[in-house]
């Protein structure tokens, strides 16, 4: 789907597809020196992953194995509570691996910080974080995001995985949502 076809429920274009590829040609050339020729169990974060997900682990020239893991803020809307229920879990033991974390978006950071700690506590030997777009309330809380692609102001995005009651995940770039769609 191109974004020329839902001009009418967007506002504007944040970042466009080209950006996005440039930005990962980065982000992969750092993951890839700080990983330095270990394995990488990369998990991803369904769905909103799934984008970024498979242009980054093909990006990347380090080893990786890939893995998912479904998660649910209780508490309805467009905010999070923090209280994370898992939908699905890794089927990968994640003991004494190299874990990354890669999101879509982190908001308020409560999902993420969450997951860190879960990854964790099943005794990884480390856990990293990669965020494609990060908005301004993520600095309220502590978590370590090793690499972001992108800070964004605070506003309902759409696009490259990221959704609105399921839909506008395969538009090539991020948008915000026209507030007329949820209104
Ligand atoms: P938080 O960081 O715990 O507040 O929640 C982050 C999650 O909320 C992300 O992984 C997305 O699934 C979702 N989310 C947050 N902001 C947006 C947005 O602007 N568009 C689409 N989904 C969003
Ligand atoms: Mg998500």
């Amino acid at each position: 789907m191109d974004l020329e076809t839902v001009t009418a429920e967007i506002t504007q274009v944040l970042i466009t597809k080209e950006q996005i590829e440039t930005r990962i040609q980065e982000l992969a050339k750092e993951i890839d020196a700080h990983y330095d020729s270990k394995d990488v169990l990369l998990v991803g974060v369904l769905k909103g992953a799934v984008m970024f997900m498979a242009d980054l682990s093909r990006a990347v020239q380090s080893r990786v194995q890939m893995d998912w893991m479904a998660v649910s803020s209780y508490g309805s809307g467009t905010t999070s509570s923090g209280v994370v229920r898992i939908l699905k879990d890794l089927d990968t033991d994640v003991l004494g691996k190299d874990v990354l974390i890669v999101e879509d978006i982190i908001d308020s950071g409560l999902t993420l910080s969450w997951l860190v700690a879960n990854l964790e506590a099943r005794g990884a030997a480390s856990v990293e974080v990669v965020a494609l777009l990060r908005k301004p309330d993520a600095a309220k809380v502590d978590v370590d995001v090793r690499w972001v692609g992108f800070d964004i102001p605070n506003e309902f995005v759409v696009g490259y995985g990221l959704d609105y009651n399921e839909r506008y995940r395969t538009l090539p770039g991020v948008a915000v949502l026209s507030p007329s769609v949820y209104s």
